[in-house]
C-alpha cells in the first residue's frame, strides 16, 4: 500500500505569498494575504497512529459483582502474601497470582471480557480465524492509601480492568501520552475553548463497579491512592487485570507468543 502522503491533500490549493515566513511585516500587505487565504486555501487535519482504548459498562455488573467480591476476598485470604508487581505492598495493596482466569468463579467475567475482545478484533480486521485468548487474569485490592506504580504489560497484546468495588475516590487509572517527545515544546492554549482532545497529554477513568477498560499492553499507566474514608473492606478498590492474546483456530494461521510474564 502507498504511504499516505499528507501533502496530498492540500496540493495545489496553497495560496501565492501566504506563508507565515514570506510576510512582508507591512499591514496591508499582510491583510491582502490573509484574504488570500480566507479565499483559497483548504486546510486539512488529519491524525494517524492513534492509542485505541474501547470501554464499556456490563450491564449485569451487580449480580456479576456479588460473586466476585467474596471469590476475590477468599483468594486474598487463602494467599495472602501473593505476588508484587505495580502494586506497593508496604501500603496494604495486594496482587493475586496471574492464574484466575482459570478458576470457576472468574468465568463468567471471562466470557464478558471475551465477548468484548472479540467486538474489538472484528472492528480492527484481526484475521477471522484468530480469537482472543485470556492469558493471564488476576485481582488487585487497594486499602486506604494503596495505589500502582506506572508500569506497563510487556508481551500483551491488549490488557485492560474491570472494577468490582469502586468506593468514592478510590483512585483513578491514568493514563500518559506515549509520544514523549510531543510534549517537548510547551503550547499556550486559549483558556476559554480549553485543550482540544488531540493534545490531552494524559487521561483517566472514573472508576464503577461493572465498568470495563481495554487499551494496548505497551501503554504505561499507574493508578492514585485510594483515599476512600470509608471503613474496612468496603473502603477498598477492588479490581480484576488481565492480559489477551491472539490466537489461531487453526493449525497455520496466528500463532500466540504471549506467554511470558511482565510487571503488571
Ligand atoms: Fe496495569
Amino acid at each position: 500500500m502507498k504511504p499516505h502522503d499528507p501533502a496530498d491533500g492540500l496540493a495545489g490549493r496553497t495560496a501565492p505569498g501566504t506563508a507565515a515566513g514570506q510576510s512582508t511585516g507591512d499591514d496591508d500587505a499582510r491583510r491582502k494575504d490573509d484574504e488570500e487565504v480566507e479565499l483559497e486555501l483548504n486546510v486539512l487535519k488529519e491524525a494517524f497512529f492513534p492509542t485505541l482504548f474501547y470501554f464499556c459498562d456490563i450491564p449485569d455488573a451487580a449480580a456479576l459483582n456479588e460473586k466476585l467480591l467474596p471469590a476475590i476476598l477468599e483468594e486474598r485470604e487463602r494467599d495472602p502474601e501473593g505476588v508484587v508487581r505495580s502494586n506497593v505492598k508496604r501500603v496494604g495493596s495486594w496482587h493475586s497470582q496471574a492464574s484466575l482466569q482459570r478458576k470457576p468463579h472468574f468465568r463468567d467475567l471471562v466470557m464478558r471480557l471475551d465477548a468484548i475482545v472479540s467486538h474489538m478484533f472484528v472492528d480492527l480486521n484481526y484475521h477471522p480465524e484468530s480469537i482472543p485468548f485470556c492469558d493471564h487474569l488476576w485481582a488487585i485490592t487497594n486499602p486506604r492509601f494503596g495505589y500502582n506504580r506506572y508500569h506497563n504489560h510487556p508481551e500483551a497484546l491488549w490488557s485492560g480492568v474491570y472494577y468490582v468495588q469502586t468506593p468514592k475516590e478510590c483512585g483513578h487509572i491514568r493514563f500518559r501520552d506515549p509520544r514523549e517527545h510531543a510534549n517537548f515544546k510547551e503550547i499556550g492554549i486559549d483558556e476559554d475553548k480549553g485543550r482540544p482532545r488531540e493534545l490531552w497529554q494524559e487521561v483517566h477513568y472514573e472508576p464503577k463497579p461493572g465498568r470495563v477498560i481495554f487499551f494496548p499492553g505497551w501503554l504505561g499507566h499507574e493508578v492514585d491512592p485510594n483515599l476512600s474514608e470509608e471503613e474496612g473492606v468496603a473502603g477498598e478498590r477492588v479490581i480484576v487485570s488481565f492480559n489477551y492474546s491472539q490466537r489461531s483456530t487453526t493449525q497455520n494461521g496466528v500463532t500466540n507468543t504471549n506467554d511470558a510474564w511482565g510487571s503488571y
